[in-house]
């Protein structure tokens, strides 16, 4: 591949923040050994741009590396956290240049070949600036403003993936403005659909940030009062005792998946700090279950792929509860250091972190080349 301006973006107004920077850092050393230029893009917590300079490092030493992320050798939390020591007292400005959330930035203007999106969670997997670098005819990796937007909605994700005929978890959308209008009819029709125990979920963030597990109908109020403080849809859901495991797909008209891996922990479920807090999780590649099992994930994520439009690259979540593969979500941006799920799915199978950093540049450009619809 000829050596690209390739931008990175990371930061955030979501809760995944700083696994965004981690995410980063890996990209960042990947294209680098490429031999691509990088064109670093953070945005701060408060949406506002941080350019120039080293905004990686600056956006490091603000969150005075907390860091999180399935790290498991520690390079990335070492990267970053060697950046943020250097600057210890430093602010922000001394280290980049901020830019009001509502400006476009030059660095985002000037001539970069393709774009590397690498936040999580609303304003970033969301579609919101997928929408900005389609108005600005900038290439960048990934699901595109539909398929951002379907993926980070559960409501609606679930929606269109039971109209393609994909099994999922039984599950009730409720409305806030209806739960604190009539919470009674609410609990009723929970209890009558879904039952208890149940998980309780805002629609729209991740990393399990106002999740609650409802063991028994007294819970459920306190449950759907913290969802309800995140968004104005919740999801309730049949609570599946189940093993998690994850596929990890790439490509765009052809996708391809990755051996399934399985996550284990100690803990009741995967909630935020079993996710982040190291030692917490495991993950196994390949999954160990039957090749009966392994084939039908295999194809249920490359359907769930196509059912949302997505493209480049996207890691799907399933249960599987007993014999019966259950899809659970869609993530058009995965946690993607060296050492994230979707990354070691694909070196078990074959595809090293460079590469596959190279190959989604690649399918960045080609669905960029390919849009409006020639051949
Ligand atoms: N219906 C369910 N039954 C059992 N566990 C669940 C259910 N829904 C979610 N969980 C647990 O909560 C975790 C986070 O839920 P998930 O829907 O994946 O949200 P997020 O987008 O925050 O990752 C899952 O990985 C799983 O451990
Ligand atoms: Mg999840």
């Amino acid at each position: 591949m000829p050596r690209l301006r390739v931008g990175v973006v990371f930061g955030g107004r979501s809760g995944e923040h700083e696994v965004s920077l981690a995410s980063a850092a890996s990209v960042i050393a990947a294209l680098e050994e490429r031999g691509h230029a990088v064109v670093p893009i953070g945005i701060a917590r408060n949406g506002r741009w941080v350019v120039g300079g080293d905004p990686l490092r600056a956006l490091a030493a603000e969150a005075r590396v907390a860091l999180p992320s399935n790290d498991a050798d520690g390079a990335v939390k070492k990267a970053l956290a060697d950046r943020a020591e250097a600057v210890e007292s430093a602010s922000v400005e001394s280290l980049a240049r901020t830019e009001p959330a509502g400006s476009l930035p030059p660095e985002l203007r000037q001539g970069l070949d393709v774009v590397m999106i690498m936040l999580h969670g609303p304003y970033g997997e969301d579609g919101t600036i997928q929408g900005l670098f389609e108005l600005a005819d900038v290439p960048y990796v990934g699901a595109g403003v539909l398929a951002s937007a379907v993926g980070m909605d559960k409501a609606t994700m679930k929606a269109v993936f039971q109209a393609h005929g994909l099994p999922i978890v039984e599950h009730l959308v409720v409305a806030r403005h209806e739960w604190r209008r009539a919470p009674e009819r609410i609990a009723a029709r929970v209890a009558e659909t879904v039952g208890v125990p149940c998980f309780v979920k805002p629609a729209n963030l991740g990393s399990s940030v106002g999740i609650s597990k409802v063991r028994d109908a007294e819970a459920l109020a306190d449950a759907i009062d913290l969802a309800a403080r995140h968004d104005r849809k919740i999801i309730v859901e049949r609570a599946v005792r189940a093993r998690e495991i994850e596929v990890s797909v790439l490509g765009n008209d052809e996708p391809i998946a990755s051996l399934p891996g399985e996550i284990s922990y100690d803990g009741e479920w995967y909630d935020y700090s079993t996710k982040y807090l190291e030692g917490q999780s495991r993950l196994t590649v390949p999954a160990p279950v039957s090749p009966a099992i392994m084939q039908k994930l295999r194809e249920l994520a490359v359907a769930a792929f196509r059912a949302i439009d997505c493209s480049g690259m996207a890691r799907v979540d399933f249960f599987l509860e007993g014999d019966r593969v259950l899809v659970n979500e869609i993530n058009t941006i995965p946690g993607f250091t060296a050492t994230s799920a979707y990354a070691k799915m694909w070196a078990a199978s074959g595809l090293r972190y460079s590469a596959l950093v190279d190959r989604l540049i690649e399918l960045a450009l080609e669905r960029h080349q390919g849009k409006g619809g020639a051949p």
